[in-house]
């Protein structure tokens, strides 16, 4: 995830390569940042000593360790941003320092190609650098500014939603090769229906039903294959999934 933001922000134009710095434990994780002449270390303090904006992209159990690395040359001037899932702002603060401003942000996988959900929430020391950290992810999807109470249900519909989106697309796929379709002409045709699907959604902002009355024509083929599929529970499934994660993330 943390090389994704690299890349994607060295892409995107929005921060020149010369002003990025990786940081990370192994050097051959390090060579392809080092191919675009973004600034790599194995040490995490040299990496941020004179960076702006920190942003923090290991599992939960190291986070811990890498802030108190970096904490002596942490000060409010620097931002500090967490995509680690699980850690609050609070929990952040009192390992980095109450006064430091502090970003919570949750990105989605799609971030490798610029195309994130990232919903984003922050302390009380942010309010003149929410603009900018916005801007920077949204060079990387679409974000949204959300309550931090929030972020668990944000980690589940975006997060995990990547995979629930995926099964649909396996899912349709293996009915599409029981009616005839081979394999891979199944996954193509069935995964440009879901990006056309969700750029209708999208772009014209309707709800979802709204798209669908247009293709469904009374006594038809799409409602009558709609019903059956609710017959067998297709949406309260996958509600009672989503209410299954969002439990898990809570225990
Ligand atoms: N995957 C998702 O969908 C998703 C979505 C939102 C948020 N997140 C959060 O994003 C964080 C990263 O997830 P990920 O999937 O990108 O994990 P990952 O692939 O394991 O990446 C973590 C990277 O951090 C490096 N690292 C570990 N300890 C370090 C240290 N002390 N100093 C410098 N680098 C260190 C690891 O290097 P080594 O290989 O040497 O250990 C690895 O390259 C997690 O906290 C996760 O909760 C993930």
């Amino acid at each position: 995830m943390g090389g994704a933001i690299a890349i994607g922000l060295e892409k995107s134009g929005f921060i020149a390569a010369a002003n990025i710095f990786v940081s990370d434990r192994k050097e051959s994780t390090l060579e392809k940042f080092k191919e675009l002449g973004i600034n790599t270390f194995q040490n995490n303090l040299d990496a941020v000593k004179n960076a702006d904006i920190i942003i923090a992209a290991v599992k939960p159990y190291h986070i811990e360790g890498v802030i108190n690395e970096i904490k002596p040359v942490l000060n409010p001037d620097k931002i500090f941003i967490s995509i680690v899932a699980g850690v609050g702002i609070e929990e952040l603060g009192e390992m980095a320092g109450a006064d430091i401003p502090i970003f919570r942000v949750m990105p989605n996988t799609a971030i490798a190609l610029q195309e994130s959900l990232t919903c984003i929430s922050a302390n009380g020391n942010c309010a003149e650098h929410r603009e900018f950290v916005v801007e920077m992810f949204d060079q990387l999807g679409k974000t949204v500014e959300i309550g931090e109470e929030l972020m668990a249900a944000a980690t589940v519909l975006s997060s995990c939603g990547i995979a629930y989106a995926l099964r649909y697309i396996r899912a349709a796929m293996q009915g599409g090769i029981e009616i005839g379709f081979g394999a891979e002409m199944a996954q193509l045709i069935t995964a440009q229906t879901v990006k056309g699907a969700t750029e209708l959604v999208l772009q014209s902002g309707n709800h979802p039903e709204r798209e669908i009355d247009k293709v469904t024509t009374p006594r038809g083929v799409t409602i009558t294959g709609l019903n059956e599929m609710e017959h067998k529970g297709f949406s309260s499934s996958l509600i009672q999934g989503i209410m299954a994660s969002y439990n898990k993330i809570d225990n």
